[in-house]
């Protein structure tokens, strides 16, 4: 028998709990043996529900039990979470976590502990939800092929917000309020708005692709808190929807990363991803491109994520099978100098065109979206070109095109 404890019974942990119990025979199943929740640690109580005859609130009392071989880690959040699972792993304990916040700022630390220990440290589920992505990256494509991208849509709840927003002209807020009940968004819903989430993501995919650590801090991160309904109209128009995008991408042998907002044409797989859906698409140099699809939130999606990494775990006690990166801090490119294409909005008509061609090179005119304005196309531009653009009379916005 496996016996496993789960730390944090909120969305993430009671699904866990549940697949454990629904799925019971197909785990043993493949597993060879039964696997059993010994405990649930939580501060809260449960009246009346099934957990509670396994809840404990003293974190020792999982430490000091060598029954409990694989420890779930479904708290969320930096701290305390970086010192319960440091003492996992200490007490010769593998651990599987959801939490993207532990693994891109101490994913390095604990790999290395975890390898001092000859345990495991896992991490599928803190990106992409219930989608299979780091397994099949580390196993089935970075071994083969130099990967030059991975770009996606990493972020449930602000996707299942831009949808909304383009299908029935909902408002931000209120899109938040239906993800909340949901169980898609953070605690702190600024995490998804503001992109962060999406950003540790991206960090953490960026390391395991190039190797070396993004800090996530490092990344230019912009959510899609200043999304206008004019945007979206300007979208429609164009035949384009409005994602928000987490990206690695090598140019000329140097790493740009960011998190930005995109209009995302029919020509790229990304354009069908709705909802609280994420797409992961890779790009490597034999494989060509690859999409990983499937739901980016939500309690038992994530919790089949979590569940993979520990029936993996339970296979292979006592050998190392989870890879990581190394802790040297890799240096992303200027990202001023990284090109994009965008669309710029400008107050009045199509005789601004002139003096925005003097600024960013050749334009295409997009009328009749707003009135009152007009829009313009860029060529491939550098962040930089679109700042001189920005100081131009009458200019309102820009907004990244995908290419
Ligand atoms: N709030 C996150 C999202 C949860 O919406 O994608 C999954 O990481």
């Amino acid at each position: 028998m496996v016996q496993i404890a789960i730390m944090g019974y909120g969305t993430i942990g009671s699904g866990v709990y549940d697949v454990v119990n629904t799925n019971q025979a197909i785990i043993q199943g493949n597993l060879g043996k039964e696997l059993r929740v010994k405990y649930v640690l939580d501060l809260r109580e449960f009246p009346g529900d099934p957990v509670e005859s396994v809840l404990v609130h003293d974190v020792n009392v999982i430490i000091n039990d060598p029954e409990v071989e694989i420890v779930v880690e479904t708290m969320g959040g930096e701290h305390p979470a970086f010192e319960f699972v440091s003492s996992m792993l200490k007490a010769g304990k593998s651990v599987v976590t959801s939490n993207k916040n532990l693994v891109a700022a101490k994913g390095v630390e604990l790999m290395k502990l975890a390898v001092e220990h000859n345990v495991n440290f896992m991490y599928e589920a803190s990106v992409g939800g219930g989608i299979p992505i780091i397994r099949p990256l580390t196993r089935s494509v970075l071994p083969i092929n130099d990967v030059d991208e991975i770009t996606g849509i990493l972020n449930g709840t602000t996707n299942y917000i831009l949808t909304k927003m383009y299908h029935d002209g909902s408002e931000m807020a209120s899109v938040l309020k239906e993800a909340q009940e949901k169980g898609y968004a953070e605690r702190n819903p600024e995490a998804d708005v503001e992109g962060y989430d999406a950003c540790r993501k991206i960090a953490i995919l960026g390391s395991i692709v190039t190797g070396q650590q993004i800090d996530y801090q490092s990344i230019p991160t912009e959510g899609i808190t200043h999304v206008t309904k004019e945007d979206v109209l300007y979208a429609k128009k164009l035949g384009r929807v409005i994602r928000l995008l987490g990206t690695c991408r090598k140019v000329d042998g140097t790493y740009y990363a960011e998190v930005a907002p995109y209009m995302v044409g029919s020509n790229s797989p990304l354009f069908a991803v709705n909802g609280v859906f994420n797409g992961i698409m890779v790009h490597g140099n034999m494989l060509d491109t690859v999409m990983f699809y499937g739901q980016g939130a939500g309690s038992h999606p994530t919790a089949s994520a979590v569940m993979s990494d520990v029936v993996d775990a339970a296979a292979h006690t006592g050998r190392i099978i989870y890879p990581g990166w190394s802790g040297d801090k890799i240096r992303l490119g200027e990202y001023d100098e990284w090109k994009h294409v965008f669309l710029l909005r400008f107050l009045g008509d199509a005789d601004r065109k002139e003096a925005v061609e003097a600024v960013v090179g050749p334009i295409q005119v997009v009328e009749g979206c707003v009135p009152g304005e007009i829009g313009f196309i860029t060529g491939s531009i550098t962040n930089r070109d679109v700042a001189e653009a920005a100081k131009l009379e009458g200019f309102i916005s820009r907004f990244r095109v995908k290419r």
